[in-house]
């Protein structure tokens, strides 16, 4: 028996060997990647082409920062979180997804120095502390726009930029919400949808949204709240609800409805109370009568 309870030399060493690489996962950033200077000032520009960058680049495996949408199967972290952002400034993140790490690819040959500017730019803009410069796109100047397909109930949405000559181009990039117009505001329906570089989504239209009684239904498309973007929007009514049975509560007989609505059984209560009131009041006067005929 006591064989097997010494533990085996291989045994030993698997579990040192899982030990050592747990130990060297982890990033080693050299102090001189926290003093790299900037190539260029961040502008708002810069942001929006990094953010196209990191979509098409880090979104799968990351999700866009702040949004908790990353992928914790393989322990790839929310970029957009506080403890991040104050942890690792510009030079430190260039760094880091430049050599990449395990699951974290490395970018060195992959995109180019202005590339992966940009997409510094873009991921620093969610540390409050990190100066963005130049104009933003104004809200006035961005379009949006959507046609339907009425047999698979899809919304395409297009965004657009007028820019300072006033030529329209496509945005890339735009993550468009959908919103069913309710009487206490709007409620958001689906997933958001990203325009690709012809500055289209497609969005599916569920199938369970309640309309009026036609079906008819107010759509709203709204680009999400972005710096560079603005909140413009457009909306459009269709009848792709489902119907609602609305019944007129004044054409039933209840309670409180009119008085050619009500119930059967208070109009006939009420028809022999009031009668039978009557009915005495006329008892009681002919009584009187016929006593005073007694009389004479
Ligand atoms: C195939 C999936 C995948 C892709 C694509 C990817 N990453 Fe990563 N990334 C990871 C994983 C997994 C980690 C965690 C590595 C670790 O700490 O072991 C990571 C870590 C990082 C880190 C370090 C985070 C920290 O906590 O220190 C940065 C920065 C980073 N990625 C940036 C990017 C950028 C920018 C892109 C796109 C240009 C990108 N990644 C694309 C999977 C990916």
């Amino acid at each position: 028996m006591k064989h097997i309870l010494k533990p085996r030399k291989t045994t030993f060493i698997f579990i040192l060997l899982i030990l050592s690489f747990s130990v060297n996962a982890q990033w080693n950033i050299p102090d001189y990647a926290k003093n790299t200077k900037l190539p260029t000032e961040p502008t708002y520009k810069l942001t929006e082409t990094g953010k196209q960058l990191f979509i098409k680049n880090c979104i799968q495996c990351h999700g866009l920062p702040g949004e908790g949408k990353n992928n914790t199967a393989i322990n790839a972290p929310d970029l957009g979180t506080a403890d991040y952002q104050s942890k690792h400034n510009a030079g430190q993140f260039y760094y880091q997804f430049n050599e990449g790490m395990g699951f974290m690819p490395s970018f060195k040959d992959k995109l180019n120095k202005d590339d992966k500017w940009s997409i510094t730019f873009y991921v620093k803009s969610f540390d409050k502390g990190f100066k963005i410069t130049g104009e933003k796109i104004k809200a006035e100047n961005c379009v949006i726009d959507f046609k339907t397909e009425d047999s698979a109930r899809t919304l395409i949405a297009t965004a657009n930029i007028i820019d300072k000559n006033g030529i329209s181009k496509p945005a890339e990039g735009v993550e468009i919400n959908f919103f069913v117009k309710r009487i206490f505001g709007n409620l958001p329906i689906g997933e958001t949808v990203i325009t690709d570089q012809n500055g289209t989504a497609v969005f599916k239209f569920p199938d369970n949204i309640p309309g009026d009684e036609n079906g008819k239904i107010k759509i709203i498309a709204k680009f999400k709240d972005s710096d560079a973007y603005g909140t413009a929007m457009k909306s459009a009514e269709l009848n792709w609800g489902t119907h609602l049975h609305f019944v007129n509560p004044v054409l039933e007989r209840t309670l409180w409805g009119p008085n050619n609505r009500v119930p059967l059984w208070l109009l006939l209560s009420f028809l022999i109370v009031t009668g039978s009131v009557w009915l005495t009041i006329f008892y009681v006067v002919f009584q009187i009568t016929q006593i005073k005929k007694a009389g004479k």
